[in-house]
């Protein structure tokens, strides 16, 4: 018992340390997660990726269109536009990593 208490110390710290090093990628926005989410929620109205999937509305704009405007696609005015509310948008109440990971989606179709 003790042997066994003793040898799983160790590993226990290995495992803690494993954990942290993991914890950095997850919090880091998951482009292809929000590539998922925007397939699901988006193309209603947006036409989401440039081989045109999804559906264009009147207003919308396209999600390539937004990527190719430096000032559009800026990322703190993208996370500005998903965290509120908007009258011709309804209001999806994203969380904030599910957002993160959809202007990561976004902005991967730009030039940056
Ligand atoms: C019901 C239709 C609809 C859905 C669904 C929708 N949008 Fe929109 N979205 C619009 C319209 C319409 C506009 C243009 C509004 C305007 O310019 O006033 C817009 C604008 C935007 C803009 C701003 C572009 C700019 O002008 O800078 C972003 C970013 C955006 N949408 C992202 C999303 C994302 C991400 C989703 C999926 C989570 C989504 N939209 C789902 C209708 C929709």
């Amino acid at each position: 018992m003790r042997l066994a208490s003793i040898r799983f110390l160790p590993s226990a710290a290995v495992a803690a340390a494993l954990c942290m090093a993991q914890a950095a990628p997850a919090i880091a926005a998951d482009a292809e997660h929000g590539h998922q989410l925007a397939k699901q929620w988006c193309t209603s109205c947006h036409v989401i990726d440039k081989a045109g999937s999804g559906t264009t509305i009147d207003t919308a704009p396209s999600f390539p269109s937004i990527a190719a405007d430096p000032q559009r696609s800026d990322e703190k005015r993208l996370t500005a536009w998903l965290s509120t509310s908007h009258p011709t948008m309804p209001n999806f109440s994203l969380a904030r990593d599910t957002i993160a990971d959809l202007v990561a989606y976004i902005r991967s179709l730009g030039p940056r």
